[in-house]
């Protein structure tokens, strides 16, 4: 492979949306950020320099940052913030991926502007393993906020109650032609008929699980977070934060205009927000006063649509793309996620939201935890992190299981190269919601999933070993639960988190250390220089 070299300015910048305008933080002015492209087996530099008041960090999410545990980027847990007016090179390499992924901020609400796609072409000379496209696209989901979502969510934190949610959902930055405001036009794919049309579909927003889809049009499914997939046609994808999904598209229709939706998939306490963003699929031989031809998004809590889009997801595991599945476990863990409430002697109600895994909320160190785990610093983080549930819990939600959660750093330790299965069980204490989890450093196999109890004599017989979908966000059911497998391969400190921003910044979040194994390319690399001090 080669070497890229990216310089990534961390500026603020004015922008308009919904008729009223704001500074928003930003790489390089805009948004979404650039598109950082690299092939297969490239050595990638990003300069991230920071102009603004806030500390940053930025984050290659689904990179699997194999030994390069320094360039990961969340904020305390890899590495301090670069704080401003200072600057870091993340330097890593793409090691046996290839396909859609993208970068975003990792420290606070910043990544609500700061994101980008990272488009990652297999090595040279090597097709896809379906037609090449005629074209390419990038179409980044994400959020608009009228106000500053740093003060949205500081207020929330102090009054313990659910924050805000956002003003519109956007595509590739815009609400699109039936917005609120009139003056906003929305993004537009134009097309030529007959040409097939790869979108690379990215899941940016903050809160929001969304459904996808193109009126009048089918879309086939190739590729999930960076792995290929068994093609299959539908008419509907299901995105959640921290997904990526490249879909075919082909111009089949008669000449005219067609409207492209992302619509909210759950309607829940939290996070209600009705605005679909929209965007237009143009075919080049029609003047832009052809009729538009619309569709109606499912409806919010189309759990059927959902439960059919996750269930035809497969691994390609062809020849060439195996699906290497763990068959048998070293450490079979059990989480429970949820929501809980704690005391809060200074906000309005007395309590306030929290959220946990295995009952613990976590809690940020101020010294990185990769570093304190390298350099041997104690008293940043526990490695006491329960591996199955400290309490009873049940998902339907009449236990106080996560009523007054367990606060601290706590981590899980995994040797090199063992093998894990981790069964992550919703508890509805609060209400029931999806969450979708990433797992910072790995690809794993989603082998199951259900909904109730996770049942460990009877559920484990239906799991799929062959073909499982292999990714690095996955949802869990709103009152079920979901099992992935993968193979502790890559030393370091990972986060895992729900990648809801809310959820998250509740305490929905832990890590693994894995430790070094015994062979000469089977450890943490050193630190760069350039490690940001905190
Ligand atoms: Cu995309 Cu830890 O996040």
């Amino acid at each position: 492979g080669r070497t890229r070299h990216y310089k990534f300015n961390v500026v603020m910048k004015n922008a308009t949306r919904l008729c009223s305008t704001k500074p928003i933080v930003t790489v390089n002015g805009r948004f979404p950020g650039p598109t950082l492209y690299a092939r297969e087996g490239d050595n990638v530099l990003v300069k991230v320099v920071n102009h603004v008041k806030y500390n940053v960090t930025i984050h290659w999410h689904g990179v699997r940052q194999l030994r390069t545990g320094w360039a990961d980027g969340p904020a305390y847990i890899t590495q301090c913030p670069i704080q401003p007016g200072n600057n870091y090179v993340y330097n890593f390499t793409i090691t046996g991926q290839r396909g859609t992924l993208f970068w975003h901020a990792h420290i606070l609400w910043l990544r609500v502007t700061v994101h980008g796609a990272i488009v990652i072409l297999p090595k040279l000379h090597v097709p896809y393993p379906f037609p090449t496209p005629h074209k390419e696209e990038v179409i980044i989901l994400g959020e608009w906020w009228k106000s500053d979502t740093e003060a949205v969510i500081n207020e929330a934190l102090k009054s313990g109650l659910a924050p805000n949610v956002s003003d519109a959902h956007v595509i590739n930055g815009h609400p699109g032609p039936m917005s609120t405001c009139p003056a906003s036009k929305g993004f537009q794919l134009k097309v030529d008929s007959g040409k097939t049309y790869m979108l690379r579909i990215i899941n940016a927003a903050l809160n929001e699980e969304l459904f996808f889809k193109v009126a009048g049009h089918q879309l086939t499914v190739v590729e999930v977070d960076a792995t290929y997939t068994k093609p299959f046609k539908t008419d509907t994808i299901l995105i959640t934060p921290g997904q990526t999904t490249n879909v075919l598209l082909t111009a089949d229709r008669g000449a005219g205009r067609y409207l492209v939706t992302a619509s909210p998939f759950m309607d829940s306490p939290i996070a209600v927000d009705n605005q679909t963003a929209m965007a237009t699929v143009h075919y080049t031989n029609t003047v832009s006063t052809t009729v538009l031809t619309t569709t109606k998004p499912p409806p919010q809590n189309a759990t059927p649509v959902a439960s059919n889009f996750i269930d035809s997801l497969r691994s390609l595991n062809s020849k060439k793309y195996p699906a290497r599945v763990p068959l048998t476990v070293d450490h079979s863990l059990l989480f429970t996620v949820g929501l809980g409430v704690n005391p809060c002697p200074t906000c309005v109600n007395g309590s306030r939201v929290v959220a946990d895994v295995n009952n613990v909320t976590f809690s940020m160190p101020t010294t990185a935890i990769l570093q304190a785990h390298y350099f041997n610093i104690s008293g940043v983080f526990t490695a006491d992190f329960p591996g199955k549930p400290p309490i009873a819990f049940n998902y339907s939600g009449s236990g106080p299981s996560n009523l007054g959660t367990m606060t601290g750093t706590r981590v899980y330790r995994l040797p090199f190269n063992s093998t894990v299965q981790l069964v992550l069980q919703d508890t509805g204490i609060i209400a029931p919601e999806n969450h979708p989890i990433h797992l910072h450093g790995f690809n794993f196999f989603a082998v199951g999933r259900g909904l109730g109890n996770y049942n460990p004599k009877t559920s484990p017989s239906k799991f799929n070993l062959v073909d499982p979908v292999e990714r690095n966000t996955i949802g869990v059911p709103s009152g079920g639960w979901t099992a992935i497998r993968f193979r502790a391969d890559n030393p370091g400190v990972w986060f895992m988190h729900c990648h809801l921003e809310v959820h998250t910044t509740w305490g929905l979040k832990m890590a693994f250390v894995v430790d070094n194994g015994k062979g000469p390319n089977e450890s943490l690399l050193p630190p760069p220089k350039d490690l940001p001090p905190c």
